[in-house]
């Protein structure tokens, strides 16, 4: 048995590890990009700028330090092995705790409340007839900037390479004064030319990156395509354009259209078209035959009677899947085309001719 103040001590410790992760309603398991995820959601909804319910700001609180800690690998790490207790014990007692309103500015960058969004990326994307037929998910990858994992994103080798720039104070920016009469002077504002108006040099570079904050990265996606996709259809990836400190990732966009394949079904929104090829024996007795569809299921095709060179056949329900509609589909047009043979033996030929005799001496009668 553990002494009662131990359990007392354990209780305490587990109850408060649970809290941080569901103050921003993540999984213990959660990634950095989670976090940041949930850290971005729920700021936005319980700033006291937005929302003026009674409490908002307490949670808006609450929620920037969860963030506080769960965004820092080293904080979390003890959070997680030795509770708030343990994390008060490793800040020294110092009872400053960060500044919700400045992890919040810190996090949507700087001066800005809205995180500026970066630039999307829109490409045509080519799937095949039979995937557009029968659905499928297809694996591709893009090759795009993400965070330095290293420096996350500053660019420092550490935390203490990053300053605050002596030229500015931080400011970004400097007073200069201008004479512009004897005696007389004008006052105006540039942007420092130390830090480039951030207000911060790095000392060190960040040996991963080279100080460029971002790498480069081929990320794997796959695409569902669903069974009938319309030409042109748009599919979008929230937030997996690059990555860059400055601002909230863009979209990656596909826009998917089918193949052109020489030969086989060609399509028209949500009809198919397909072109058989029959004898002249075919043409004018009827025939039977399979035609393999794009999923490889049979078609039947039946003609009775004469098929006219350029007919075309409807059959219902053997076109495309109808987009978001289960169980609809278009129709398939079927064109036959007849080919003659190139030679006719003399044994045919008498044989052709009495039948077409007998057969125009009967219309006479
Ligand atoms: C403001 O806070 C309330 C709870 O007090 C919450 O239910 C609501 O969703 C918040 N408002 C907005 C705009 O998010
Ligand atoms: C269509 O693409 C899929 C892969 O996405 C492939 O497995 C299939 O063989 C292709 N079909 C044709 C007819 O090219
Ligand atoms: C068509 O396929 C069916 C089986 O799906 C088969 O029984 C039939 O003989 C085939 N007909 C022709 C003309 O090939
Ligand atoms: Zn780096
Ligand atoms: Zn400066």
């Amino acid at each position: 048995m553990l002494p009662s103040f131990l359990l007392a001590l354990t209780w305490a410790v587990l109850v408060a590890a649970a809290d941080y992760y569901k103050i921003l309603d993540v999984h213990n398991s959660a990634s950095d990009k989670d976090i940041r995820a949930a850290y971005k959601r729920l700021s936005k909804k319980w700033h006291p700028d937005k929302n003026k319910s009674a409490g908002a700001e307490d949670k808006f609180v609450e929620i920037a330090r969860a963030y506080e800690v769960l965004s820092d690998s080293q904080k979390r790490q003890i959070y997680d092995r030795h509770g708030e207790e343990g994390l008060k014990a490793h800040e020294g007692g110092q009872q400053h705790q960060a500044n919700p309103f400045d992890v919040f500015q810190s996090f949507f960058g700087g001066h800005h409340h809205q995180a500026r969004k970066g630039p999307s990326s829109l490409t045509e994307f080519e799937v095949n007839l039979s995937d557009a037929y029968a659905g499928g998910s297809i694996d591709f990858m893009v090759n795009k900037k993400i965070l330095c994992d290293h420096c996350r994103g500053s660019g420092a080798a550490s935390d203490g390479d990053i300053h605050t720039c002596t030229s500015c104070n931080g400011q970004g920016v400097k007073l200069i004064k201008q004479q512009i009469f004897p005696g007389m002077f004008a006052q105006s504002q540039v942007t420092c030319n130390e830090c480039g108006g951030r207000g911060k040099v790095i000392k060190r570079r960040c040996p991963h990156c080279q100080g460029n904050k971002v790498v480069d990265h081929t990320a794997h996606y796959s695409l569902e395509v669903d069974p009938g996709m319309p030409e042109g259809h748009e599919v979008v990836f929230e937030g997996e354009a690059d990555e860059s400190p400055d601002w909230e990732s863009g979209d990656i966009i596909l826009r998917v259209r089918t193949k052109k394949e020489k030969g086989g079904f060609r399509r028209k929104e949500t009809s198919l078209y397909w072109k058989e090829t029959i004898g002249v024996d075919e043409a004018l007795l009827g025939f039977e035959r399979n035609l393999t569809h794009l999923d490889g299921h049979i078609v039947p095709i039946v003609r009775k009677g004469v098929t006219q060179p350029g007919y075309v056949q409807t059959i219902k329900g053997q076109g495309m899947p109808v987009f978001n509609r289960p169980d609809q589909f278009g129709d398939l047009f079927v064109e036959y085309n007849v080919v003659l043979p190139i030679e006719v033996s003399p044994q045919m030929r008498r044989k052709l001719a009495e039948a077409f005799q007998s057969s125009s001496g009967h219309d006479e009668l």
